[in-house]
């Protein structure tokens, strides 16, 4: 089986964790690299380190807030005229606001839907537009296991990642027949900023493990959802599988 070759990477949400092993990883596969996100002095120092590894302008940055969706249109076009079409877009920006027992505020709410969601559809409806009529390309989304069940302790960031899990779906849906590759990676627990100081996290993987596990993924070709690491797929086997009235005593 061939594996997948990638030229020319978008990656959102680049500036650390999961997003930025990707992106170090997709250059040391040979793509360039434009990065994407708020944090500049960030994009700047991971720019500088895959461009000292690979040479001179493989690394290319955009700071950008995925809240601002209306600024995407724009600054794909940007992109494409500065560095040609991108053959595969991953999106990796996440917020996971921690809530309270009996906390429903709005503000983290509106804003993990803003960037786990509503800032997906901005890009990845370029990308699906652009590979459609290039016929092929690569999205990668990155969800997590969050998505398989409505859990007490994160009802919205669960619903962000089940509705981006949903339209990952049904991207793949519409673009395989043009030879797009639309993955959605669910990973378990990373050991990011996002988790960091947390308790009773387990099977924990880096960052790095967690990039290598999805692009390998990825370069088999097809269109994939997996867990990452797979024997996330057994959680997300019986969480799924435990009765609405058996979940709801459980404390997860
Ligand atoms: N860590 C885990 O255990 C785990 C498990 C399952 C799924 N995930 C998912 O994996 C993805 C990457 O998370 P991570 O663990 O690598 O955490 P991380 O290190 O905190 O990375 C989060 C990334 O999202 C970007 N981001 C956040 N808000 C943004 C905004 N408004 N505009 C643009 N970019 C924004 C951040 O960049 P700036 O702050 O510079 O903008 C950063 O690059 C997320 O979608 C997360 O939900 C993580």
């Amino acid at each position: 089986m061939s594996m997948q070759t990638w030229s020319n990477a978008v990656v959102i949400g680049a500036s650390s964790g999961i997003g930025a092993a990707l992106a170090r990883q997709l250059a040391a596969r040979g793509a360039k690299v434009t990065l994407v996100a708020r944090r500049e002095e960030r994009l700047l120092e991971l720019s500088a380190q895959i461009d000292a590894v690979h040479g001179e302008g493989t690394a290319g940055h955009i700071v950008h807030d995925v809240e601002n969706g209306s600024e995407v249109e724009g600054l794909w076009k940007q992109i494409v005229d500065a560095r040609g079409e991108p053959d595969v877009v991953v999106y990796a920006s996440g917020a996971l606001e921690l809530v309270e027992d009996h906390e429903y505020t709005f503000e983290k709410d509106r804003r993990m839907l803003a960037v786990n969601l509503v800032g997906a559809v901005a890009w990845l409806n370029c990308a699906a537009l652009a590979m459609e009529a290039a016929r092929g390309g690569t999205i990668i989304g990155i969800s997590s296991i969050a998505a398989d069940r409505g859990r007490r302790g994160a009802p919205v960031y669960g619903a962000s990642k089940a509705g981006f899990t949903t339209y990952l779906e049904a991207l793949r849906n519409r673009l395989s027949q043009y030879g797009v590759n639309v993955m959605t990676a669910r990973p378990g627990f990373v050991d990011t900023a996002m988790t960091k100081g947390m308790d009773g996290l387990f099977w924990l993987v880096s960052a790095d493990r967690a990039a290598e596990i999805i692009l390998g993924h990825a370069a088999k070709g097809g269109s994939r959802d997996r867990y990452v690491p797979a024997r996330w797929g057994l959680v997300g086997f019986v969480v799924r599988w435990i009765p609405s009235f058996l979940f709801r005593r459980l404390s997860i």
